[in-house]
Order: structure tokens, then sequence, then C-alpha cells
């Protein structure tokens, strides 16, 4: 079997280890010659990179490793790049949540106006690492799950339309694993339909390789329950935040009972609801702070003290093998059948071509083809066409530099009330990232 050469972009991110030991895992389905970190901060991503060669000299010696913060050291000769950069980093994604809350508006990393902060520092971070991969390594692949998805892939579509990216979420993959042990299934076992945009969808079928539909049967458990289950099902959705969230599903669906709702549709649903419960001084950058980041960046300085990653506290991102099942989907031609981010062009039928929405794609060596989710209700229809269109107005403001275009933006958000506040938001926002924003006139 072909050996692969494979690229991290945001080498010092918090996944990074439990996505390189899913990787090792995964070793016999995906094999790997070379594997290389990239990020643009040395500091932090040598702490991981230290870590992570002690590790893969003990796990896997075969496998040559390095970490680099030289582009065209870590761009030549790779077959694929995985992407998980956060442009700013935590400290930024604070200023996204906490900014929006001081004018009672929701503080998220992806949804309202913290995303939309978010997205307007990652373009630039991503368009200049497909550039380091077109120029290095035409042929390479890059899976890119880097956020905010919707805006990232709709500056992609529009910035570099011919680029070898595919935007992927791994939301739908974690609520699939909640609602196939709602019904006592693998998820692997359950072949869905979903239409929407990315973190803004429905599920419409749930159906086992039979064919047997379990729509109506998770809908009772989420009328109950939301997605919330038992049993510990990842790792990365788990914290009280999280648990909140997966509640609050149960009013998702009351509100739209047709069919299952992405989880993050409740900040654009009920956005009242969601301010009032938030701290304005303690948001999920926190949570995240004081948690996942501390856990990882700590369990990587024992090995490097101990010298051995044996008994580490580093732990295995086992839900993230999707990335895995892409990868190889596109080396090996599998026709895999997955969620991705991808230009609508008539798989929603009642939508926008020039859409990049959220539907089941069959991926293979050429790409993503869309399946055909024919039409959709006017519910759903128009929420995301505002939301789409949020979308599209702060990738034009990026390209235009345009203050007036992001304050349209922000002002069409369902989580902003007017004009005024979307404003007055937007104007602590534009502070907050003058090192990172294009100048807006
Ligand atoms: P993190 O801050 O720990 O790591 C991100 C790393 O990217 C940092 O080390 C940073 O220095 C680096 N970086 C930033 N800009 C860069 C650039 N231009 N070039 C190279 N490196 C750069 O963040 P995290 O919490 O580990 O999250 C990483 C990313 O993964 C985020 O975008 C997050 O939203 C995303 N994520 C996506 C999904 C999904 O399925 N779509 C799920 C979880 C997290
Ligand atoms: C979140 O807020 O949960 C996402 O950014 C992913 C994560 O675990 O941080």
């Amino acid at each position: 079997m072909k050996k692969f050469s494979v690229v991290i972009a945001g080498g010092g991110s918090t996944f990074t280890p439990g996505i390189v030991m899913m990787m090792l895992e995964n070793r016999d389905r995906f094999p790997m010659r070379e594997l290389v970190l990239y990020d643009n901060d040395k500091e932090r991503q040598a702490v991981l990179g230290e870590a992570l060669s002690i590790l893969i000299k003990e796990q896997a010696p075969e496998l040559k490793f390095s970490y680099t913060t030289n582009p065209e050291v870590a761009f030549t000769n790779r077959d694929f790049c995985m992407a998980h950069i956060r442009a700013g980093q935590y400290n930024m994604r604070e200023k996204d949540e906490k900014i929006p809350l001081r004018h009672g508006v929701i503080g998220q990393e992806t949804c309202g106006p913290g995303g939309i902060a978010y997205g307007m520092r990652s373009i630039t971070g991503m368009l200049e690492i497909i550039d380091y991969m077109e120029k290095y390594s035409p042929n390479c692949w890059m899976l890119n799950y880097s956020n905010p998805a919707a805006i990232v892939a709709e500056a992609c579509r529009v910035l570099r339309p011919n680029a070898k990216v595919l935007n992927i979420c791994d939301m739908p993959v974690g609520t699939l694993r909640r609602m196939s042990q709602i019904i006592n299934k693998q998820p692997q076992d359950l072949e869905v339909r979903y239409f929407g945009l990315n973190h803004f969808g429905w599920w419409t079928s749930v159906k086992d390789k039979e064919g047997h539909e379990y729509l109506d049967e998770i809908k009772d458990y989420v009328a109950e329950n939301g997605y919330l289950t038992q049993v510990e099902v990842d790792t990365q959705h788990m914290d009280p935040s999280w648990q909140e969230t997966h509640k609050k599903a149960k009013d998702l669906l009351a509100i739209n009972p047709r069919y299952l709702p992405n989880t993050y549709l409740k900040y654009y649903l009920y956005p009242d609801y969601e301010v009032a419960h938030s701290n304005p001084d303690f948001t999920r950058a926190n949570e995240v702070m004081e948690g996942r980041e501390k856990q990882v960046f700590t369990a990587a300085r024992e090995i490097i003290e101990k010298g051995t990653a044996e008994n580490s506290n580093f732990h295995i991102d086992s839900h993230a093998s999707f990335i895995v099942d892409l990868a190889r989907a596109i080396a090996f031609n599998t026709h895999e059948r997955m969620l991705m981010i991808v230009e609508n062009n008539g798989a929603i039928a009642n939508f926008p071509d020039d859409a990049m929405v959220e539907v089941p794609c069959i991926v293979g060596s050429d790409g993503v083809e869309p399946l055909a989710q024919g039409k959709i209700p006017n519910f759903e229809q128009a929420l995301m066409y505002q939301q789409v269109t949020v979308e599209k107005l702060v990738v034009e403001a990026y390209i235009e530099g345009s203050y007036q275009k992001l304050w349209q933006a922000l002002t069409l958000s369902k989580t902003i009330p007017s004009a005024k506040v979307a404003k007055d938001v937007l104007d602590d926002l534009i502070e907050a990232n003058k090192d990172y924003w294009p100048e807006l006139s």
C-alpha cells in the first residue's frame, strides 16, 4: 500500500496530539511515511512537537517525524495537509466571545459577531497556508477543519476556486454518535440525509443499511432529553457548556419538529436565552484554556521531562477518525459518503447555486460529489438564506475592505437586534482585531 506524507497545519493546536495518535492507530488503513507539524508560533508548537517526537520514536519508529515553522520545509513533498489553525489563538477567541456579550448579544466562536470576527482573521491565515501548499506541493489535498468553517469555505470558493481544499466539520459526526447511542447502533451502521450550512442544518433521515428509518424514534428521545446520552460518547464535547448545548436541542426540536437540528442553531433561535445564561467573565474560551489547553500542554511537558510517553496523559482523539476516512476516500477512491461543506449547485434544489452548503457527498479521488437533497421547506430556507447572506457579506467586506458591508453582515445576523447594536459591536471588534483584519473604510 502507498505510504503518505502529511503536514498538520496548526501543529501547536490542542487537537494535534489526539489527532496524531488517532492517525498512528489508523496506520493500517492510512499508512504514513512522513509526518510534519507546521505552525507560525514556534514556542507553542515546540512543546507539542518535542513531546510527540518522543512518543513517535517509541510507538512508530519507522515514521519520519519533524516540526517546523518554515513553510517550504513544511509543505514540500506532501500528499495531504490536515489544517486546524486558529488565527489569533485563544486570546482572540476570548475577545470574540466577551466583546459581543458586553453589548448583550451572543458571544460565540463561530456563530454571530464572534464568528464574524474570527472569520475575518481566519481568511488571511487560510489563504496563506493554501498558497504554501499550492506552491510547494501542487498535488497535495488540504483537509480543512479550521473554523469558522462556513466563512472559510465561502472565502475559498471566491478567492481560491481551484484549490484542492475540502472543508469538513466534526459536529455532525459527533451528533451522529449520540444518535447511534440513542437507538443502540454503531455510527457506521447509519446513513443520513441532511441539509444546511455549516453549524446551521437539519437531519431529514437517519436510516440503517437495511433502510429502516429511525428519525421518529430519535426525535421522541430528543424531545425529552435533547442529545444528552447516558454514556460518554466522545471526549471533545463533554464539558459542562456542551452538556447544556446537547440538552438545548430539545427546544430546537420544539420549534421545528419536522427534522433533527444541529445544536448550533440554538444561538440563532434562542439568542436571548443564551445571552442570559452566559457568564460574560468566563466564556467557552476560558473553559478550554483552563481545561483542554492546560491538560494537553501539561501532559506534553511531562513527557519531555520524563523522556518517555509511557503512561502519558495524551489521549487518542478517536472521534476524529473521520479525517482518516476522508483522506482514505481521496487516496484510495473509496467513495465514502460524508457530510461536506460544498458549493450548492443544485444539491438543495430551492437554494442559490453559489451558496456553500453542508450536505452528504460521495468522496473519491476526484474530490466530492454532492448528493441531491431536493427542495427544503420555507422556514429552514428563509433562515439559511439570511445566514448565508451574512457569510457572503463578510467575505465581500474582507475583499473590498468595506466597513459598510461588515456592518450589514452584523445587522443581518439573527443574533443581533438592530443596526445600532451591530455598529457598537463592530467598532469594538475593529479595535480588538487591528493586528489581524484588513483595514476597513
Ligand atoms: P489552538 O489555538 O490550540 O491551535 C491552533 C494553532 O494554529 C495555534 O498553535 C496557532 O499558533 C496556529 N496558527 C494560527 N494561525 C496560523 C497560521 N496562519 N499558520 C500556521 N499556524 C497557525 O486551537 P484549537 O482549539 O486547537 O483549534 C484549532 C482549530 O480547529 C480551530 O480553528 C478550531 O475552531 C478548529 N476546530 C474545528 C473543528 C471542526 O470539526 N471543524 C472541531 C474542533 C476545532
Ligand atoms: C468548542 O467550543 O467546543 C469548539 O471550539 C471545539 C472545542 O472543543 O473547543
